[in-house]
């Protein structure tokens, strides 16, 4: 689909797990690699890129996350609720704050620095956004959660939809983060739903850890396949060891949706912190986000998965320890 040799996507994967070596890893076994832009600076961003074009990795993208509009929120009570995670961690809580990723300098840096694909979460950019881009010979990507936003993307001049489903580890590609108005569907069912109203190339990601998961949505009318809890735990992969070791040792059973670690919805296995704090955790994004950061970070050091966003989808007791090319042949051959 994108001149690649398999309809396969490695996720673009925030946080430092999608590398520029697992992006070329990917790119050099004949799917699509992806960084994430998102948290990163830009400049941060510009090496990676620079980082992965060194490598010739031909066909990549990049991905952005839409910034939300600032809010205003009383956080007081979640961090009553969540001081005793601090104590345990001997940790202090973050300050909780608006941060828009950098969102115009990154749209920069890709306009000046053009790559093959950029894609985007969190929401729709504008119509002039995805046109500036595509003059200089990119092709757009924006994810979606349901046919609603299927048709905004649509009407706002994507070359192609990704199509995440209710299965998928991480945060909802959700463009409205309002407690209330949350709306999910499976991957077959949107996939199914989105057809009938567009004709852009659509991407299924959500739960797909194998060569049968591949087949039934491209059966289904997908034209390539974006996958990220497959990756979470190989060679390339910059998950933390905590985080690998909670996965494949399989510590926990379930996943679950939460809004516990940032105040966005996210699908990630189902510890002690975001049971005990699912049901408070305000709809405030990025600000739970600055606030359970050093708390996140230092249960990595320490080896804590329990106070530790662990992403991942339905089908994580699938994931391997492995090469990032033996994903892409286990999914593709
Ligand atoms: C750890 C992790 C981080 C993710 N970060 C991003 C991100 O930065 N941008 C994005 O568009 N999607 C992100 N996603 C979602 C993926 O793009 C994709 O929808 C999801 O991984 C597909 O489901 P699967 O994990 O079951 O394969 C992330 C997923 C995971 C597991």
């Amino acid at each position: 689909m994108f001149n690649s040799k398999y309809p396969l996507i490695q996720a673009p994967m925030a946080g430092g797990i999608s590398t520029p070596k697992l992006a070329a890893a990917v790119c050099k076994a004949g799917g699509v690699g992806f960084l994430a832009g998102g948290y990163k600076t830009t400049s941060a961003l510009k090496e990676e890129i620079e980082q992965l074009q060194k490598q010739q990795p031909g066909v990549f993208g990049v991905n952005l996350f839409v910034p939300e509009e600032e809010g205003n929120y009383d956080l007081k009570q979640y961090e009553e609720r969540i001081k005793s995670t601090a104590v345990t961690l001997q940790e202090e809580i973050g300050v909780p704050r608006y941060h828009d990723d950098e969102w115009k300098d990154k749209l920069m840096l890709l306009a000046n620095h053009p790559v093959p694909l950029v894609s985007f979460t969190f929401g729709c950019p504008e119509k002039n956004v995805i046109r500036t881009l595509q003059k200089k010979g990119t092709v757009v990507i924006v994810t979606i959660t349901t046919p609603k936003e299927a048709k905004l993307a649509a009407e706002a001049g994507a070359d192609a939809l990704c199509l995440q489903g209710i299965e998928a580890g991480g945060h909802r590609g959700s463009f409205n983060n309002q407690e209330g108005k949350e709306e999910d569907y499976g991957i077959l069912e949107l996939i199914d739903l989105v057809k009938k109203q567009s004709s852009l190339p659509l991407i299924a990601a959500g739960g797909i850890m194998d060569k049968d998961g591949v087949e039934v949505v491209l059966n289904a009318g997908a034209s390539a396949v974006q996958i990220g809890t497959a990756f979470l735990c190989c060679k390339e992969s910059g998950a933390n060891s905590t985080y690998k070791k909670a996965l494949l040792n399989k510590t926990y059973k379930e996943t679950a949706i939460t809004r516990a670690f940032t105040g966005r919805r996210a699908r990630g296995l189902a510890n002690t912190f975001l049971l005990s704090h699912t049901d408070s955790a305000p709809a405030a994004y990025p600000h739970v986000h600055y606030m359970t950061q050093p708390l996140r970070k230092k249960a990595a050091k320490q080896g804590e998965a329990n106070y530790l966003s662990l992403w991942a989808g339905i089908g994580h007791n699938k994931v391997k320890e492995c090469s990032a090319q033996e994903i892409v042949r286990s999914l593709m051959m």
